[in-house]
């Protein structure tokens, strides 16, 4: 099944990129009230991989299964909830997804059919390929048909705040799916990868893959940023430059551009021809003669388009990164191109959210393990984060052992 989802996977975000489908942004990115930091520390280097029940890997995972491993929730009551049922067994729950910019979109919009169905649910699954209205109006379709959740993966997490109250009125809980809704109150969890963890290990991937290179510096880089309506844009890009700035400022790497603050290497929509474009001029202007070392990117889709500019433009493939494990970015990986992804297992990321959603329908409380780090602006939305696996041609193998369609590749 997996295997067919990635096919699909990979089918459609190839017809997204052909056709340029997609909704032209006219926001700025609002920048308010960034997440802040979770505590971090280092991914544990092999083996503990996003996979199922990896509970204990990491300090901040409490993924599937652990309840009560992290004794964060801050909840006496127990996962479960002895209490009555919140909402009957069979009802019906909408998922609001944002464009396919990423094949784990398309994998997650499988997953929900298949698995709330099988958890006894009925399922409204939606993406929202033509933008921010699109997403508004599914949402309060949603809300009219008598959802009693709404699980929300934005495009922007900043314009949804009249249709999630109207879900809140109405007496339906609401979830952010893996990226945080901003500047409301009508919001009530958070699940996703820790995603500032994500940019730490992408900001330490870098410099591991420059240093094998080329054991001393000073290396030149040139920094990508996601698309600036996605709340996670900002948080992934906060957590490299906790690893880069203080390298960048003792004169180790050098950005070329000089483009360093977020708003100056965003990427618009997370199209690729829009990192594509930015790596061409970044060439022209800035590597006639000097060598590009490295490029942060932020995920799978952008590393491959910062790759065929680099080749477009005849020059050496500089250490790249990635994230999202996505089927052409592994294979650049074995290849030797593409330095590094991270697995954010989409299966788990699914089989949580669903774990969530029948804990509640039992009337229990989920398990949190970290109910104070996701302040939206209005209020601290309590989180439930797995752990991100940072993947290199090194440990890839391993990382995708129990993945049908990505192990193959590694082989
Ligand atoms: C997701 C990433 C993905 C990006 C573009 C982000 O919000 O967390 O996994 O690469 O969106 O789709």
């Amino acid at each position: 099944m997996r295997t067919f989802a990635k096919v699909l996977a990979v089918t459609a975000v190839a017809a997204i990129a052909v056709t340029g489908c997609g909704r032209s942004n006219t926001t700025t990115g609002g920048g308010a009230a960034p997440t802040s930091a979770p505590a971090v520390s280092d991914v544990p280097a092999s083996g503990a991989s996003g996979a199922s029940d990896t509970s204990g890997t990491s300090g901040a995972s409490g993924a599937s299964g652990a309840s009560g491993a992290s004794g964060a929730s801050g909840s006496s009551e127990p996962s479960g909830g002895s209490g009555a049922a919140a909402f009957p067994a069979d009802a019906l729950i909408g998922v609001a997804l944002p464009q396919k910019t990423s094949e784990n979109w398309v994998l997650a919009e499988n997953l929900f059919k298949t698995d709330l169905a099988a958890a006894g649910f009925k399922a409204d699954v939606q993406f929202a390929n033509g933008g921010v209205s699109e997403q508004q109006n599914q949402i309060t379709a949603m809300v009219t048909k008598g959802a009693k959740v709404i699980v929300v993966g934005a495009i922007d997490g900043s314009q949804l705040g009249s249709q999630l109250k109207a879900a809140k009125d109405s007496g339906a809980i609401v979830i952010a799916y893996d990226r945080l809704l901003k500047n409301t109150a009508a919001v009530d969890y958070y699940i996703a990868y820790d995603n500032f963890k994500v940019g730490v290990l992408q900001g330490k991937a870098l410099l591991e893959g420059m240093a094998k290179k080329k054991p001393k510096g000073p290396y030149n880089i040139e920094l990508f940023a996601g698309s600036p309506d996605d709340a996670n844009a900002q948080v992934f890009f906060d957590g490299a430059m906790s690893i880069l700035k203080p390298k960048i400022d003792d004169g180790t790497l050098k950005v070329t551009s000089g483009q360093k603050d977020f708003q100056q290497v965003v990427t618009q929509g997370w199209k690729a021809e829009n990192a594509q474009k930015r790596m061409d001029a970044l060439l022209t202007a800035h590597y006639t003669s000097a060598v590009l070392d490295g490029v942060l990117s932020p995920n799978d889709t952008l590393a491959r388009a910062i790759i065929t500019s680099v080749k477009a433009a005849g020059k050496p493939v500089p250490v790249v990164t990635g994230q999202d494990s996505e089927v052409e970015s592994v294979k650049s990986i074995m290849a030797g191109e593409q330095y590094s992804t991270i697995n954010k297992d989409t299966r788990n990321l699914v089989k949580d959210t669903i774990t969530m959603l029948t804990t509640l329908q039992k009337g229990g409380k989920p398990d949190i393990n970290d109910p104070k780090s996701y302040n939206n602006g209005v209020k601290v939305v309590p989180a439930h984060l797995l752990p991100p696996l940072i993947v290199t041609k090194e440990n890839a193998k391993e990382a995708y052992a129990n993945d049908p369609t990505l192990s193959p590749l590694t082989k």
